[in-house]
């Protein structure tokens, strides 16, 4: 397989965001997130890692975009830290945080590579979760401002945009589960903040579209797909709320067919946090979708689950092929989630915005070879030509991800990156799937 089978326009890139990366917490007057303020909390995390340094890309990062440009990647996606920009959450500006990214972007035009920005991946100052965070509804208009903000200094050099990353993500596992930052539980927390962030995803793009009425505005969306365990009626109907839950609650609103209550009745406990006018704006015309996908998801009916009656069967439990996240080897999924979103009318173009794999990668005298991981990536990019000659419009791919990095609740163990980093010293080595993907992206002559 070449990359010219996906023609000339498609675009090939990486993904990072912000916590997961840059390190230097505390430095040049940044305020807390809810990552460092939740990284503190004890046995939240793997082995109580936490991202206070991670890649240090914070100092790295000129090195790190010559690695990016010299493994021929012409597309970056990173995310921006809304405490490094606002330490209060709003208010004044920390100039020394637009210079950091300053830097980054026009390194990055330098060298060939062009920007992409997330505008929020997961880590929202801790003053305002103080004031209730996504729970609050003053969110909106919170994050509306250093939206605004983001497009008045970056907009002059930067195209395209994602409002959030994986709402249903950092809403599910941060506000019901309690397992992500900042660790609230229940299923009202859950909802008040799924409906805020519905309302950010929107206002947010619009605000974007009105300063910068030519970028490329999009928002991310993390995805699986679903399948039943067994093919008994109940296991088939615990997989739809599931599906619903997991791959519908965010694009369906969006899109303008509001939440997808039909098929979740809990969710009609969120009418009580909708006023009027929001069902119209949650309503807007993106760009772009991006969509995120690791795995696949195999569903069974379990009563005492509350809420939702559904379990995930573990990919443990099915003796099936895993990654180090204990996830199931399935690249088809790709294939469906696209076909699966492709198939809502009006579906603006598809990204892949987050693609790959987690395996326990070792060094060798001084080189890492992970075939594991090329061959996913093979296998998964082919099931987007797949879905692609079959009329799927799909217009790019992101690898999850540069760097081996600080990996949420699972700290520095599971290494998604094309490069790996030796936490001890910072030092980069290329993996063999990194010099794979460099000699794919080159152009032929
Ligand atoms: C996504 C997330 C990334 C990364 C990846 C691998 O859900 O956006 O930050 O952690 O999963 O688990």
């Amino acid at each position: 397989m070449s990359k010219e089978a996906f023609g000339e326009d498609f675009i090939w890139g990486v993904s990072t965001a912000a916590y997961q990366i840059e390190g230097a917490h505390e430095e040049d007057f940044k305020g807390h997130s809810i990552w460092d303020t939740f990284v503190r909390k004890k046995n939240k995390i793997f082995a109580n890692h936490h991202g206070d340094v991670a890649c240090d890309f914070y100092h790295r990062f000129a090195d790190d975009l010559e690695l990016m440009a010299s493994m021929n990647i012409r597309h970056y996606r990173f995310s921006i830290s809304w405490s490094r920009i606002f330490p209060q959450g709003g208010g004044q500006v920390n100039e020394k945080g637009i210079d950091f990214y300053n830097k980054i972007i026009d390194l990055s035009l330098k060298l060939g590579i062009t920007p992409w920005i997330t505008l929020y991946h997961w880590d929202l100052p801790q003053v305002l979760e103080l004031r209730g965070g996504w729970t609050n509804r003053d969110v909106v208009e919170w994050f509306t401002y250093f939206v605004q903000t983001c497009a008045e200094r970056f907009g002059d050099r930067v195209k395209n945009w994602m409002i959030l990353n994986e709402p249903v993500v950092f809403t599910g596992a941060g506000y019901f589960f309690g397992v992500h930052a900042p660790g609230r539980k229940g299923l009202e927390n859950f909802l008040a903040a799924t409906h805020h962030a519905a309302l950010a995803q929107t206002t947010g793009a619009r605000v974007l579209k009105e300063i910068l009425p030519d970028s490329c505005v999009g928002t991310t969306f993390s995805c699986s797909h679903v399948e039943p365990y067994r093919p008994l009626l109940r296991d088939i109907k615990a997989a739809k709320r599931a599906d619903t839950l997991l791959n519908r609650l965010f694009i369906e609103p969006l899109l303008g067919m509001g939440y997808p209550v039909e098929d979740l009745p809990i969710l009609k406990r969120i009418e009580r946090y909708i006023k009027a006018d929001d069902e119209k704006n949650l309503h807007f015309k993106m760009d772009f979708i991006g969509l995120q996908n690791y795995t696949r998801e195999i569903i069974r009916y379990r009563l005492l689950v509350p809420y939702l009656q559904a379990k995930i069967v573990s990919a443990s439990k099915r003796k099936v092929e895993t990654t180090a996240m204990n996830w199931e080897v399935y690249p088809a999924s790709m294939y469906h989630v696209l076909k699966k979103y492709s198939a809502y009318k009006n579906i603006p173009p598809l990204i892949i915005t987050e693609s790959g794999a987690a395996y326990e990668d070792s060094v060798v005298n001084g080189k890492v070879d992970d075939p594991q991981r090329q061959v996913f990536l093979e296998k998964t990019i082919a099931e987007v030509l797949r879905a692609k000659n079959e009329g799927v419009n799909v217009k790019g791919y992101f690898v999850w991800t540069f760097l081996d990095n600080f990996e949420w609740a699972e700290g520095y163990r599971p290494r998604f990156g094309l490069v790996h980093v030796d936490f001890e010293n910072q030092r980069r080595i290329v993996k063999s799937s990194g010099d794979w993907y460099a000699n794919f992206l080159k152009k032929k002559t």
